[in-house]
């Protein structure tokens, strides 16, 4: 009996790094998944690694009728979400002065309002119990340079973090946030291209920062959050879960 098997589990932003770690972790514990994100192929090319209990529908967390039918097309398979993780994110890198009205609202469109409307989304289809994740960044613990709308649309989703659990406490549902550090995936990648970088370099150099000296890996934000889907982490809500190589907590 693997510990997922029978559940199942709505993971945006699946198509790459931390979101497709976690979809695959889940369908190797036995989840049914259904993974979201805005490139088609990429993401059915992660439904197809995740394997056949794996099913991809392509969505932008930004916009509310994309989520609609997502909810439709797991409703219409005749299932209950028990656990939702609102992972789909991205950041600008825009110095303070530069930073647009647009790059505003599709950093807060994307991280804080997806976040909100994919938990809302899915609030009829939510098992009970049922855990919700969201994802925040270690950004939102310290001031760093070119980092400032992420990290305040990422604040935010930890704030939501708090009142949806109390919110959702009497229904059965759980919500907590998990809070990485530097993380090797693409998103880190096109990071290092903007400063001018190859990766292995800016690797070395948030690695250098970090007391455990080395970048996180997809899969171990993924070991976290397959601990705060399931039943061990039962009397665990509203809570923040540092996945950071002790970056902001040593
Ligand atoms: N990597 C890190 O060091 C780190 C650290 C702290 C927090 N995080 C957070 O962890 C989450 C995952 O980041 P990552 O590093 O794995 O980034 P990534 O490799 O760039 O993956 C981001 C995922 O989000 C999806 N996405 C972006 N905008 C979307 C939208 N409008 N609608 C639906 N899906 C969307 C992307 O798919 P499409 O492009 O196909 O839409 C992709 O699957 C993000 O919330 C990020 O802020 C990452």
């Amino acid at each position: 009996m693997r510990p997922m098997d029978g559940k199942t589990a709505l993971v945006t932003g699946a198509s790459s790094g931390i979101g497709r770690a976690i979809a695959q972790r889940f369908a190797d514990d036995g989840a049914r998944v259904y993974l979201t994100g805005r490139r088609k192929d990429e993401l059915e090319a992660a439904a197809e690694a995740a394997g056949p209990a794996a099913v991809a529908v392509p969505c932008d967390v930004s916009q509310a009728a994309d989520l609609d039918r997502v909810m439709d097309v797991i409703r219409g398979d005749g299932r209950r979400l028990d656990a939702v993780v609102a992972n789909a994110g991205l950041g600008d890198g825009s110095r303070f002065q530069d930073v647009t009205e647009e790059q505003f609202d599709v950093v807060f469109g994307v991280n804080t309002k997806g976040s909100l409307l994919t938990v809302q989304k899915s609030l009829p289809l939510l098992a009970q119990p049922a855990s919700v994740i969201l994802l925040a960044s270690t950004t939102i613990h310290q001031g760093a340079p070119r980092m400032g709308i992420y990290a305040a649309s990422k604040a935010a989703v930890r704030s939501l973090g708090r009142t949806w659990a109390a919110e959702l406490a009497p229904r059965g549902v759980r919500v907590n946030v998990i809070t990485p550090g530097p993380i090797a995936t693409p998103a880190i990648d096109r990071v290092a291209g903007r400063l001018g970088l190859s990766s292995e370099d800016f690797h070395a150099a948030l690695a250098s920062q970090l007391p455990l000296q080395r970048m996180g890996r997809p899969g171990e934000v993924a070991a976290l959050a397959a601990f705060l889907a399931g039943p061990q982490s039962s009397f665990i809500t509203g809570a923040e879960h540092f996945v950071d190589g002790g970056q902001v907590q040593v």
